[in-house]
């Protein structure tokens, strides 16, 4: 069969990238451009900041991606583009560009959701095997999904609450850790130990998660202790925090494991940069005599390469987009 070349745009949050993929799983080229440094200054993403700087980055990212291939827009096969869910205006700026490349080379369009993205990282220089379970952690998802076949989902628990992202991210903020929250917690807890006494969320049987009660008790804590005049240990709540949350996610996944009995594992979203989560996954993973696969680290936070890898079983169906495809804010997969 022919090789099939993807042009992959991604712009959800505060990531500009484009990359060009092969076949599905292996990258010809990527470039991210990240917002990071301007949006620290505000302590998060600034949604009209993000959005401009999109546009800016956007052809820059291009003509970069261009330099570090042979392969010119005319010989690709599609245009992919995450078209949701993310920030409208981030979205948007993706979506408008993909659509004028498709226009104006005459190519296919493919509208990937973010987070089918975030999964099929999973893809790049690996086969994914079904059926798995799929740990999805990133800034505004968790879940955890049991998979049949290429696009099969079916959801078995997701967080009753905050994402576990969005609770890094608000644990650092109450204990004034700078953004990004999630890898400075991280570098943080991993100096500290689980000294501090946490609620332990969602005991019962079902594979759901909470995560607003742990950042609560958290802010409870912080708020008492500086009113008594005393001193946090930080790096011993972050890793009191990474623990419990951790815990979570391995309990659940655990229970999965023993009950669908499914041998193969992968971690999704943001969060799956988190190395003390991948090791304690690992272990439950091992447990249950389970395969466990991580992608690499460049994608498991927002790049266009996983986006790449998500629109090539689209392509393969045929699944293309309209002209007038519209980004949207929360068109949700699972
Ligand atoms: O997947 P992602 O890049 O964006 C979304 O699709 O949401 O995930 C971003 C989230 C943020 O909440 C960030 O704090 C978290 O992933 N994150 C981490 C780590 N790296 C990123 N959380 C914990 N540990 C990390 N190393
Ligand atoms: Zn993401």
């Amino acid at each position: 069969m022919k090789d099939v070349y993807i042009l992959a745009i991604e712009s959800s949050c505060d990531e500009t990238s484009v990359a060009i993929v092969k076949n599905g799983n292996e990258v010809v080229a990527l470039e991210i451009m990240t917002q990071i440094d301007t949006h620290s200054l505000y302590g998060g993403v600034v949604p009209e900041i993000a959005s401009r700087m999109h546009t800016e980055a956007v052809t820059i990212c291009l003509e970069q991606l261009l330099k570090k291939t042979d392969l010119k827009i005319a010989d690709l096969d599609a245009v992919a583009v995450t078209y949701a869910p993310g920030l409208l205006g981030s979205l948007l700026v993706g979506v408008e560009f993909a659509k004028t490349i498709a226009l104006v080379y005459n190519l296919p369009l493919i509208k990937v959701n973010h987070m089918a993205g975030h999964i099929y990282a999973n893809n790049i220089n690996h086969k994914l095997a079904f059926p798995l379970l799929a740990v999805v952690i990133s800034g505004g998802h968790t879940n955890l999904v049991k998979m049949t076949g290429d696009y099969e989902f079916e959801v078995l628990g997701s967080t009753l609450d905050d994402a576990i992202g969005e609770a890094y991210d608000k644990v650092a903020r109450i204990m004034g850790i700078p953004y990004p929250g999630g890898p400075n917690v991280e570098k943080l807890a991993a100096t500290g130990n689980p000294s501090y006494e946490l609620p332990i969320p969602v005991k019962d049987d079902s594979y759901n998660f909470s995560f607003s009660g742990l950042k609560s008790a958290i802010s409870n804590l912080v708020n008492n202790e500086k009113m008594r005049g005393n001193e946090i240990n930080k790096a011993d709540l972050a890793c009191s925090f990474q623990t419990t949350a951790t815990d979570l996610l391995t309990r659940k996944l655990s229970l999965a494991l023993k009950n669908t009995n499914i041998k193969n594992v992968i971690i999704a979203g943001g969060v799956s940069a988190n190395k003390y989560i991948r090791s304690e996954i690992q272990k439950a993973c091992d447990k249950y005599e389970a395969n466990l696969h991580v992608p690499e680290f460049i994608y498991c936070t927002d790049n266009a390469a996983m986006i790449g890898a998500a629109a090539y079983p689209l392509y393969l169906k045929k699944e293309f987009a309209d002209y007038n495809l519209n980004a949207s804010a929360s068109d949700e997969i699972f």
